[in-house]
Parts: structure tokens; sequence; C-alpha cells
């Protein structure tokens, strides 16, 4: 059992609480809304601690609260000290994370290093300042190319889509990787380092536990801006494999993680994990070396089909980027930039069988799972009405990409239509669809098979069943389609068939199974995950 954190930031012994943690992302605006406004707050997600512990998780993240004109729903931050008004204010947050401690989770807050919002006091007043300045020299911007200078600076592109530069009134383009409302920090200004720490310290010393990196590959930036070798396909989900991208993964992005590691390094038992969506597993292990990030979020298991070799290959890799760092290995099924898993996995009842069968898989591995709301009620992917969009993404995209809101409708609570006690409003941010009624919160506790009962009972083996962090995966064999592990003698072994037949289940007892087994034979159906005992397996 892990031992509860404490009131003032988790300083309770256990320092690398993180190494095994289930994490649970809180995507803030559709969690839970307690004013009424349609948009999830700090005070809803406080209402529902008494959920997330009975859920069974070890730490809470939260995407950006913080001041922000949302044009990237706060991943375009305005003032990283404050929290916008439209979440609530700090001592909303101070009562949250007093809340988190008492009840034993840790708190995680995401960082927003790679960008500001162009309302951002220092993006405002480098509009406003003159080419050259040192204003202006907080943000990468650079006199055009052709005639007039009337071409961007390079052919970089954003990952929004469209240009990843905009011409300001005197001719100057700006550099912004996402949207022209998040223009890229300058990195090599000092100025633009300590004020990150100054931010770091901020929320440290309120007692967080810890920072979500956003764009933890960004930040830094190529030496002269070479242009892209071909222009990558504006992305929004999971990165190319096998692609160079000179717009991320620049080697002075290592130094910034070390400033990063050496401010947390300061206090006791913070952690640092970054969004990491780089291609190949050496330059995934650079970010984890000991004095840089704790850990990364590795998405080869999201990017994998629901497919035994290509799951296993997923983890491999997984498991080789870490390699000898020390660091231990992370997965996430889903989180707010990618499709969620049950549509992913073939949609309907095929996509729940498999999202169940793949949520075992994700919690016998060893290291720390990262679970996004609403995955543990198995929400499906929304299909939302044109009108309705708001992710950036839709309209840079010229109206053909439609984003990633289809993953962000919020969380239903309780009752028979929407807003289904998530807010006092049916007016919610994006609409919540009208047959969410049995995938609520309390319709799916009342019920033992629904996939909230099995989240629940799947954390509550992992921590009886739990294996040292550093524990290596052992592979079994398996009939052709099918894969078979566990992490050490101890623990348990997990089974997946993910063939279109039934085969025979491995020794030991059954512990837990994704869907319905036969009584009178010792198989494992399609589509189908199942925990074994230890001891006789
Ligand atoms: C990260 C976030 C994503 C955001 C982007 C720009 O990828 O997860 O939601 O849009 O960074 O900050």
């Amino acid at each position: 059992m892990r031992r509860a954190a404490g009131t003032t930031g988790g300083d309770n012994g256990d320092h690398d609480w993180w190494r095994d943690a289930v994490v649970y992302q809180i995507y803030v605006r559709s969690f839970a809304d307690s004013s009424g406004d349609g948009v999830g707050d700090l005070d809803g997600i406080r209402g529902r601690l008494g959920y997330l512990e009975l859920l069974g998780v070890d730490a809470i993240w939260l995407t950006p609260f913080f001041r922000s004109p949302m044009a990237d729903h706060g991943y375009d931050v305005a003032d990283p000290r404050d929290v916008d008004p439209l979440f609530g204010d700090l001592n909303a947050f101070d009562g949250l994370v007093a809340e988190a401690h008492e009840r034993g989770m840790r708190v995680v807050v995401d960082l927003v290093p790679n960008h500001t919002s162009d309302a951002h006091e220092w993006f405002v007043a480098a509009r406003n300042a003159a080419p050259g300045s040192p204003e202006r020299d907080r943000y990468i911007l650079r006199d055009g190319t052709g005639p007039d200078g009337a071409a961007p600076p390079n052919n970089w592109t954003s990952i929004f889509g469209g240009n990843a530069w905009t011409r300001l009134d005197d001719g100057q383009w700006y550099l912004h990787l996402f949207s022209p409302e998040q223009p890229d920090l300058n990195w090599e200004n000092p100025e633009v380092w300590a004020d990150l720490e100054r931010t770091l310290r901020c929320w440290l010393d309120r007692g967080v536990d810890g920072f979500r990196i956003d764009v933890a590959h960004g930040m830094a930036k190529p030496p002269g801006l070479p242009d892209m070798v071909e222009p990558i396909e504006p992305q929004h989900g999971l990165l190319p494999d096998d692609v160079e991208d000179r717009r991320f993964d620049a080697e002075g992005v290592h130094d910034i993680h070390r400033m990063i590691r050496k401010v947390l390094d300061e206090y006791v038992g913070r952690l640092a994990v970054g969004e990491i969506w780089v291609t190949s597993d050496v330059a995934f292990g650079r970010y984890v070396r000991p004095d840089e990030l704790h850990q990364g979020f590795n998405f080869r298991l999201a990017a994998a089909d629901f497919d035994a070799a290509d799951l296993r290959r997923a983890i491999d890799h997984s498991l080789a980027a870490v390699g000898d760092t020390g660091a231990s290995p992370t997965w996430t099924l889903s989180n707010h930039d990618v499709v969620r898993e049950v549509t992913r996995y073939g949609g309907g009842e095929l996509g729940v069988r498999r999202a169940r069968a793949m949520t075992l898989v994700a919690l016998a591995l060893p290291g720390s799972v990262y679970v996004y709301n609403g995955a543990e009620l198995g929400l499906p992917q929304v299909e939302l009405p044109d009108d309705a969009l708001q992710d950036p993404v839709w309209e840079r995209s010229g109206h053909t990409e439609r984003g990633r809101d289809g993953a962000r409708v919020p969380v239903p609570w309780e009752g028979a239509e929407p807003p289904y006690g998530f807010s006092m409003t049916a007016a919610t941010w994006l609409p919540m669809p009208s047959d969410w009624a049995d995938l609520t919160v309390a319709a799916q506790l009342e019920d033992p098979d629904s996939m909230l009962s099995l989240y629940r009972r799947a954390l509550e083996l992992r921590r009886e069943h739990a294996a040292p962090d550093d524990a290596a995966l052992e592979w079994h064999g398996a009939p052709e389609g099918c894969l078979a592990f566990h992490r050490d003698a101890g623990s348990l072994v997990c089974a997946l068939n993910t063939s279109p037949v039934a085969v025979p289940l491995p020794p030991g007892d059954v512990l837990l199974a994704s869907g319905p087994l036969p009584d009178d034979e010792r198989v494992l159906p399609p589509e189908t995950a199942a925990w074994l005992s230890p001891a006789s397996a």
C-alpha cells in the first residue's frame, strides 16, 4: 500500500512516489463545474476528490488553469502564476491541493514553457516595441524573406495547420509553432529562464508535487532556424516515426530541463514529467537522464494498433527508451490530444472490449500509468456538430481537421440527460451526448461489470501485487495474436488475446478478466485480457 501524501507537498519519505504511480489527468474545463457556467473549475474538482479517492489513484494532473484568453483552452498562458477567474482563484487552488493531500493524493500541474499567450504582458510589449528591442528579444522575431520581406523567414508550419509565422504591422514576423495566439519564447534570452524559475518556485512553494511539462521537446530552436527538410503534415496527434523535425528536439532543450531539475531538487519529492513526442528511443532517453526529467510520456502504446505484435513492439520500445537511465517508464492509452481509446480500437462494443483489455495491459506494466479523465468510464470520442467545434485546429486547417474536441467533452456524473451532474446548466462548453445515461459515474458504480468497476478492481489489485518499480518485464511464450508477461517473480501475470479465436489461459488463478470467461473451459476469449496470480503461475 502506498503511503499517504503529507499536507505540505508530499514530503513524507516516499520521495520518488511517481515511479509506479497511477496519475489521473484532469482536463479542468471538463471535469466538474461548480459555478454553473458550463465550464469545469477548481472547486468542482475539489468537490469530486472523494470519487478519485474511491477510484484509487495516487495523483492528479491538472491541465492549465492559469490566466489565459483560452485560444488553446489554457495552453496559451497570459500569467503563469495566477488562476484564471474562469476556474477560480489562488485560494481555490490552495484548498484543492490541501484537500487532495489530506486524501493521500499528489497534485501535478501543467507548465507551458515553449510559448505564452499573445495577451501575456511580454508579448503586448514586444508588439509595441521596435525591431531589435529587448522586448522583442523575449520572443522569436525575424525579418521576412523575398521582396519587401513579405515571405516568412523559413518554411516552418504550425502544428495546428498553416504557417508557423505571423507578420506584425511593422513587417517583422514572429514564430508560433502552435496558434498565432501562442508566440514561441526565445530560450536564448536569460529573462525567459529566470521567469520560468519564478513560476516553478511559485507553485512548488504552494505545495504542488510536480509538473507536467508541455512540449518538453520544444523550447530550444536550432541555430539559424534552418528550413524543415520537407514540410511535415500538420500534426495534432502522434508524430510520424523516423521523420526529422527541425522544429523540435534541438540540443539546447536539455539545458533547460537541467535547470528545471535543479530547482526541483531543492525540494523533496517533486516530479517533472515531460510531453515528449520524439521518435527514436535514443532521443527519448536523453530527456530522462539522471539530471533531466524524472519521466517522459511515451506515446508508443497509444499509437499502437490492437494487435499483439504491434503492442509488444510498442512496449519493448518504451522500455528500451528509458533503458539504463534509471527513469521509470510511463504508459498512457489517451490524453486530451488524441482520439479516445474506445473509438481508436474500433468503437462500439468492440472498442469497449478492446479498451477494457488494454486497461489491464497498461496497469500491469512496470512504471507509472497516466489515466485520462473519462477513460475509466469508457467514454468514446464524441462526433460534435461543426458549430460546436472549438479547437483552433478546426479553423487553422481550413475545416479539414476536426481537432481534439471530441476527446474533451465533459465527464458525465449522474442522471439521465445532459449535463449529467457535470454542471447546473445544460449549455456546457462542449455539448454532451444525449445517450450517455449508462456511462455516468453513478450508473457505473452500481454495475459490477462496468468499465469503472474494472478500473477500481484493477487499481486495487495493482496495489496488492506491487512489484519493485525497477523490475524487468519478462515475456512469456504466447500463441499467435497473443502476449503474456509478468513484472517479476512475485507479480501477477497479464495475458492478452488480440486474435479472433479463444486460446488456452496461462497457468494460475484468474484474479481479474476484462470480459466474461467461460465456466467450462480454461480459455481466454478474443479481445480479452486476464490477470493471473503469480503463486501458481
Ligand atoms: C501540448 C498540449 C496541447 C496543446 C499544445 C500547445 O501538445 O498537450 O493540448 O495544444 O501543447 O501548448
